[in-house]
C-alpha cells in the first residue's frame, strides 16, 4: 500500500526572529512527532535544531508544543492528529529560544540550585535509616518527575506574568513538597517555600497536572497540601513535625 504523507509546520528561527516552514513526511504505523522531526532533519533540513536523548519518554529532553499543546515529541503519535491537516510544532513558549525547537531551560536549573538539599536525621544505632512504605507513599509519585519542564512551560504564572524571580513553578514546588513530606528530612523549608519559591502565587489552575507526561497529580497531591502545611501551622514546629511524620 502507498505510504501516507503528513504535513508539518515547524518553527525555524532564533531569539532574533523566525518563521514557520512547511514539510511533508511519509508516515508509518507507530510514528511519533519526534520521528517526523528526525525524518525532516535527515532528508530535508539537516540544520533543524531539536534536543532529544532517549526517545522513550524517560529523559524529558524533547519537550515542545504540538498544535499549541505542551508535549514530549517522542511520546506523541502522529496518528493522534487528523489526517491531512498540518501538525504545528513550536518550541516551549515560557523559555527563551536558542534555535528552532531548542529552548534555554537554564532558569529551571538555577531554581533547583536554590533549594537546600535533603538533610536526613542521623542513622539509627545499627547504621540504617528506617521508614515505612506508608510514610513515603505520597512522595513516591513525585519522584517519577523526569524534569521535562512541560509543567513549567504551561503554568500561566511562569508564562504570562514573568514572576520567574519570585515563583519557582510547579516542578520545584513538587520538589519542595517531596522534601517537606519526607519522613527522614529535618530541614524546615516552609518560610522559604513562601518567600523564595512563591507558593502563594499558584492559584490552582491545575494546567501543570494536565500536561504531566508522568501523570503526577501535581496540584492536588503536591501543591495544595504544601500550601496547607505552610498556611495552617503558623510555623509551629511541633505541628509541622506531626504532619510530617503523619505524611499529611
Ligand atoms: Fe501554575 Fe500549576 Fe499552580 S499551572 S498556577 S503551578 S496549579
Amino acid at each position: 500500500s502507498k505510504a501516507k504523507a503528513a504535513k508539518l509546520r515547524v518553527f525555524r528561527g532564533t531569539a532574533a526572529g523566525g518563521d514557520f516552514q512547511n514539510y511533508e513526511v511519509e508516515t508509518y504505523p507507530g510514528m511519533v512527532v519526534l520521528d517526523a522531526i528526525h525524518d525532516i532533519q535527515a532528508k530535508q533540513s539537516p540544520d533543524l535544531a531539536v534536543r532529544w536523548n532517549c526517545k522513550a519518554g524517560r529523559c524529558g529532553s524533547c519537550s515542545a508544543e504540538v498544535n499549541g499543546k505542551p508535549r514530549l515529541m517522542c511520546m506523541t503519535r502522529m496518528s493522534a492528529y487528523p489526517e491531512g491537516e498540518p501538525i504545528t510544532v513550536t518550541p516551549m513558549r515560557a523559555f527563551p529560544i536558542i534555535k528552532d525547537l531548542v529552548t534555554d531551560v537554564s532558569w529551571n536549573f538555577e531554581m533547583a540550585k536554590k533549594i537546600p538539599p535533603f538533610k536526613p536525621r542521623p542513622r539509627d544505632a545499627d547504621g540504617n535509616w528506617r521508614m515505612q512504605q506508608i510514610d513515603i507513599d505520597r512522595i513516591q509519585e513525585f519522584r517519577k518527575c523526569i524534569e521535562c519542564f512541560l509543567c513549567q512551560n504551561v503554568c500561566h504564572v511562569v508564562r504570562d506574568h514573568q514572576k520567574k524571580e519570585v515563583f519557582s513553578g510547579p516542578r520545584f514546588l513538587i520538589h519542595l513538597a517531596t522534601l517537606d513530606m519526607h519522613p527522614l528530612d529535618t530541614l524546615d523549608r516552609r518560610e522559604m517555600v513562601k518567600r523564595d519559591f512563591g507558593v502563594g502565587f499558584c492559584n490552582i489552575t491545575k494546567c501543570c497536572t494536565e500536561v504531566c507526561p508522568e501523570h503526577i497529580t501535581i496540584t492536588d497531591n503536591g501543591i495544595i497540601p504544601l500550601k496547607e502545611r505552610i498556611a495552617d501551622d503558623h510555623y509551629d514546629p511541633v505541628r509541622w513535625l506531626l504532619r510530617k511524620v503523619a505524611g499529611k
